[in-house]
């Protein structure tokens, strides 16, 4: 449906976007992450048509945009700030991009009514703009885009404004809403969390670059740089050496894990530079209590920090012969007590969790 080919965009001397290369499916959810200012909104603008790209080429359903103006495209887009009209009422905002629209009036009422129905704001078309919360102004702004059925929805971080609660309801009625409607949804978010609960597939963006491609399993397990580990929830790293390597398997000595064999395909890519080190996510140890055994590799060390969140415990585990504590999480069932800071764990590990960036 998108189609980006070595996209590059100036804003004076500065280089926005550096050489974007994607291609997006018909009907799929794609998100743009990344930290503020690495050019998602950018992004979007130059496929919705609102910024002239410097130099590389645009595709939209098989066609070239070099030179269609943003109303001309098959694009809608809910903005950052999503505008909606106080003055007007719910309806008429619904309605606004229809009004050009030579369709018969009854028709068109028809289409605000399926689209308001669509996002579950049913019976609040008369009401005014102002006169509704952040989240059903959020709504109204995507019920406008929706009405004139784009093939493809860009959406810039829409439910930013919205607290935790709202936001987890608004993310499950978007998944829905897209699976309804079928089109192509492009979001831009910085949250890595939404990103990953929604799309089928996500961009990672480090100033102006797409650093990874992936869906959000490879995402989180095999991130392919320190950097997009880091910003894709925690992972620990130890610093290691690579020993030798020999038929898909690599020999590393981990800091205070010892000798280890790693698959080749856990060694994704690159760290620009860095000493070599592995990284494994918090939910790849697991505290051992009194009489159980680790299935496969065991380690002892000290709890430095424990934070209760309700359903999880997250710990800071001094492991021995480790530097820096390693981040632990464990889920919370009856019977299983929370451990104390201060207290001795033995932690159960595997090999095969570890992830090698060198
Ligand atoms: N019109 C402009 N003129 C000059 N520089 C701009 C312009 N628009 C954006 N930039 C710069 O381009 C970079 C990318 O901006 P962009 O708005 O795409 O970031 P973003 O990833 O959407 O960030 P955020 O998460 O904060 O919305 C930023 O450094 C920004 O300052
Ligand atoms: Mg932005």
């Amino acid at each position: 449906m998108i189609h980006l080919q070595d996209v590059q965009k100036y804003y004076g001397d500065y280089h926005a976007l550096r050489g974007i290369n994607c291609d997006i499916k018909a009907g799929e959810f794609f998100s743009l992450l990344g930290p503020s200012g690495c050019g998602k909104t950018t992004l979007l603008r130059t496929i919705a048509g609102f910024e002239d790209i410097t130099s590389g080429v645009v595709m939209i359903d098989g066609k070239h945009m070099e030179g269609v103006p943003a109303n001309k495209r098959p694009t809608n887009m809910v903005f950052q700030s999503y505008a909606i009209f106080p003055h007007l009422t719910v309806e008429q905002n619904v309605g606004f991009g229809l009004r050009r629209d030579p369709r018969p009036k009854a028709e068109k009422d028809r289409a605000v009514a399926e689209a308001l129905e669509m996002v579950g704001l049913k019976g609040f078309g008369a009401r005014a703009a102002h006169a509704l919360s952040g989240g059903q102004r959020q709504r109204v702004a995507l019920a406008r885009a929706l009405i004139l059925k784009p093939k493809v929805l860009l959406l810039d971080e829409p439910l930013s404004a919205l607290d935790k609660k709202m936001r987890e309801n608004m993310q499950v009625e978007l998944i829905r809403l897209q699976r309804q409607v079928g089109i192509t949804f492009i979001l831009v978010t910085h949250d890595q969390e939404e990103a990953l609960v929604m799309s089928d597939r996500i961009a990672v963006m480090f100033e102006g670059e797409i650093a990874q491609l992936a869906d959000p399993e490879t995402l989180y397990r095999l991130p392919n740089s320190r950097r997009v580990a880091d910003f894709i929830g925690h992972m620990n790293f130890l610093p290691a050496k690579v020993a030798g390597e020999a038929n898909g398997e690599i020999d590393v000595d981990v800091q205070g894990l010892g000798r280890c064999h790693i698959s080749a395909r856990q060694a994704p890519g690159g760290n620009r530079g860095e000493e070599p080190s592995v990284g494994f996510r918090p939910e790849t140890l697991t505290l051992l209590y009194d009489g159980q055994t680790a299935t496969d590799r065991e380690a002892t060390g000290l709890i430095e920090e424990v934070v209760y969140y309700g359903d999880m415990t997250y710990y800071d585990v001094k492991l021995d012969g480790v530097d820096a504590p390693a981040r632990l999480s464990m889920r919370n069932v009856p019977g299983r007590p929370v451990l104390d800071r201060g207290a001795k764990a033995r932690v159960a590990w595997s090999p095969s969790a570890l992830v090698l960036f060198r």
